[in-house]
């Protein structure tokens, strides 16, 4: 059994860690996670949290599903990774099964929330332009003030957020902050 003070060491070692050698680009709570299953997560102390923010909903489904584990272990020792200049035996079946679940016509698998807004930006570019008829680079994106979608350079520029740097603003080509009424 730990001691109290090994504990504590424990989880005081992992945030100077992060904040010694990660880039500052986040602020989190002062908690340690170290293991979760379904809607728990654990601390390095063993103090037992409900997981209400469920990373921003990426684990809806809960931690280490027992089914979805086994799938994982499956493919991570069957392959790697396919780039897209190949096709992959399976995609095509994710994909059909989505369209089919949420009736969509097609789908794009991303890694993130910030390429999700990202591609959601081109996509609003691209029928601007294609089926309303703007000239060429006339195009003009209008967001919500007071959003925030994550950190790529394009999000950081529509975005209000008082906790980004202004440094970091650079204003991006035809996106403009409106104030929500
Ligand atoms: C409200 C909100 N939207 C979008 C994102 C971006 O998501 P991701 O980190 O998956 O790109 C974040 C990430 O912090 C977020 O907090």
């Amino acid at each position: 059994m730990p001691q109290l003070s090994q504990v504590r060491n424990k989880a005081q070692r992992a945030i100077e860690l992060e904040e010694r050698y990660g880039a500052h680009n986040y602020h989190p709570l002062p908690v340690v996670l170290d293991s979760g299953k379904g809607v728990f997560v654990w601390d390095v102390d063993g103090k037992r949290y409900y997981d209400f923010l469920s990373a921003y909903s990426a684990v809806n489904q809960g931690h280490c599903h027992p089914r979805l584990v086994a799938v994982m272990q499956d493919q991570a020792a069957r392959m790697t990774l396919t780039s897209r200049a190949f096709y992959n035996s399976v995609l095509g079946e994710y994909e059909k099964m989505v369209c089919e679940l949420f009736g969509y016509d097609k789908m794009l698998p991303m890694n993130t929330g910030a390429e999700a807004v990202e591609t959601a930006i081109k996509m609003a570019r691209k029928w601007g332009y294609v089926k309303k008829g703007i000239p060429a680079d006339q195009a003009k994106v209008v967001v919500c003030e007071g959003n925030f979608h994550g950190r790529t350079i394009s999000i950081i520029s529509m975005s209000t957020d008082p906790g980004e740097p202004g440094r970091l603003r650079a204003i991006h080509a035809g996106l403009h902050g409106h104030p929500v009424r």
